[in-house]
C-alpha cells in the first residue's frame, strides 16, 4: 500500500501549525485533536463552548493537553471588531453590518474569517456540518487563489501499488469549460505536491470520438485550454475510465494518446460522477479514499465527511497541516 498519509504526516511535522476545528463540541473532533497532539502533526485549536468541551473530555477520558479552546461567543470584541472584519470583506457583495453580527456568531463564518486573518494556519470543518455549510463561508471569507479560476475537490484513491486522484468529488456541480480546466490544473498540482508526476485523463462515456454528443464539447475545450496553459502537462480526453486506467483497453481505443491506461488524474465531467464513484469504489471494492483536498483555495481549508471518525478525522486535521506547509 502507498503510504500517503504517512507522506503527509511527515510534511505536516515539518513546522507545527495552528489547525483551527470549527466543530470543536463534537467528541470525534476533541479525540482527532488529542491525537494530532500526541502524534505532534498540529497545534490544534477547538472552536466552541469551553464547559462543554472540557465535559466530553473528562467523560471519554481525552487529554486535552496542548489543545487551545477558542469559546469565541464570549469574545468581548465578536460583535464589534470580528462582525466589522466580516462585515469590510463582503460588504461589497451586500453584507450589511446586522448580517455580519448575525453569521459571525456561526462557527464557518468565526472559524474561516479567523484564519483569514492569519490568526490560524488552516481551517477544518465539514465532520458536523454539511459540504455546502462549511465551504460557503470558507469560499466567501477566505476565497480562491488570486490565480485559479476555481477551488476544487480532489480524494486520492489508495491502491497497493499506486494512487489515483479524482476530482473534482466536492465543489462545482456542474463546471463551465473554464473550471474543468482549473479542476484538471488544481488536481494535478494536488498530485505534484505529493510527489507524484500528473498524468491526467479528462473523462467520460466517449474515447477521442467514438461518442458523438455536445456534453463532449466543454471536455475537448477545456482540454485546450490545459494544453495551452500548461504545455508541459500529460494530458488527454475524452476518455472512458477503462482507457484511463487499463493499457489493454488503451490499446485498443486511442493508441495515439500520451495516456496509455497510465492516467493518475481521473477528472470528471461533474460532481455528479465524481462523487458516485468515490462512494462506489469506497462502499463496493472497499478501497481506502483519502481526502478531500480543498485544492485552490487562498489559505488551507480542509472539508471532511460527516460520517468519518476520530481516526479519519486526524487523517483531515494532518492533511490541513500538510496543505499549510507547502
Ligand atoms: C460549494 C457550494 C456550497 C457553493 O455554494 P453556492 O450557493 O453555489 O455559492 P454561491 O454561488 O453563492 O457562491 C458563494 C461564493 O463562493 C464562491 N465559489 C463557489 N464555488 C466556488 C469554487 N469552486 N471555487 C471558488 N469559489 C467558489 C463564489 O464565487 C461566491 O463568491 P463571492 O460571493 O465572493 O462572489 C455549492 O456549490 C455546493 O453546494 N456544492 C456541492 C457541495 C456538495 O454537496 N458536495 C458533495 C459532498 S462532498
Amino acid at each position: 500500500m502507498v503510504d500517503i498519509v504517512n507522506l503527509i504526516k511527515e510534511r505536516a511535522r515539518k513546522h507545527l501549525k495552528k489547525v483551527l476545528l470549527v466543530e470543536g463540541e463534537d467528541d470525534r473532533i476533541i479525540e482527532a485533536a488529542s491525537k494530532a497532539v500526541a502524534e505532534k502533526l498540529a497545534k490544534p485549536i477547538l472552536l466552541g463552548d469551553e464547559r462543554i468541551i472540557k465535559n466530553i473530555a473528562k467523560d471519554k477520558q481525552i487529554s486535552l493537553v496542548g489543545i487551545e479552546i477558542l469559546d469565541y461567543k464570549k469574545l468581548d470584541d465578536l460583535n464589534s471588531r470580528y462582525a466589522k472584519q466580516l462585515h469590510e470583506l463582503r460588504k461589497a457583495k451586500g453584507m450589511e453590518l446586522e448580517e455580519a453580527q448575525h453569521l459571525i456568531q456561526n462557527p464557518n463564518y468565526f472559524g474561516t474569517l479567523y484564519v483569514r486573518l492569519g490568526k490560524a494556519d488552516a481551517v477544518v470543518g465539514g465532520c458536523k456540518f454539511t459540504t455546502a455549510e462549511f465551504m460557503k463561508p470558507a469560499f466567501q471569507v477566505i476565497g480562491k487563489r488570486k490565480d485559479v479560476v476555481c477551488a476544487s475537490g480532489v480524494s486520492a484513491i489508495v491502491m497497493a501499488d499506486s494512487v489515483i486522484f479524482l476530482s473534482d468529488t466536492d465543489f462545482s456541480i456542474k463546471p463551465s469549460v473554464e473550471e474543468l480546466a482549473q479542476i484538471a490544473m488544481n488536481a494535478a498540482e494536488c498530485a505534484q505536491s505529493l510527489g507524484f508526476i500528473p498524468k491526467v485523463a479528462l473523462l467520460s462515456h466517449s474515447t477521442k470520438g467514438s461518442g458523438e454528443h455536445p456534453s463532449l464539447l466543454p471536455i475537448r475545450e477545456a482540454l485546450a485550454i490545459v494544453k495551452k496553459k500548461r504545455p508541459e502537462l500529460i494530458i488527454d480526453g475524452e476518455m472512458q475510465a477503462d482507457a484511463a486506467i487499463s493499457p489493454n483497453s488503451a490499446r485498443r481505443k486511442c493508441p495515439g494518446s500520451v495516456i496509455q491506461g497510465d492516467a493518475n488524474v481521473l477528472i470528471f465531467p461533474d460532481i455528479f460522477s465524481a462523487n458516485i464513484s468515490c462512494h462506489l469504489l469506497h462502499q463496493l471494492a472497499k478501497i481506502e479514499i483519502f481526502g478531500s483536498f480543498a485544492w485552490g483555495m487562498d489559505k488551507p481549508v480542509t472539508n471532511g465527511g460527516r460520517g468519518y471518525n476520530a481516526d479519519e478525522i486526524l487523517n483531515v486535521i494532518a492533511t490541513a497541516a500538510f496543505q499549510a506547509n507547502l
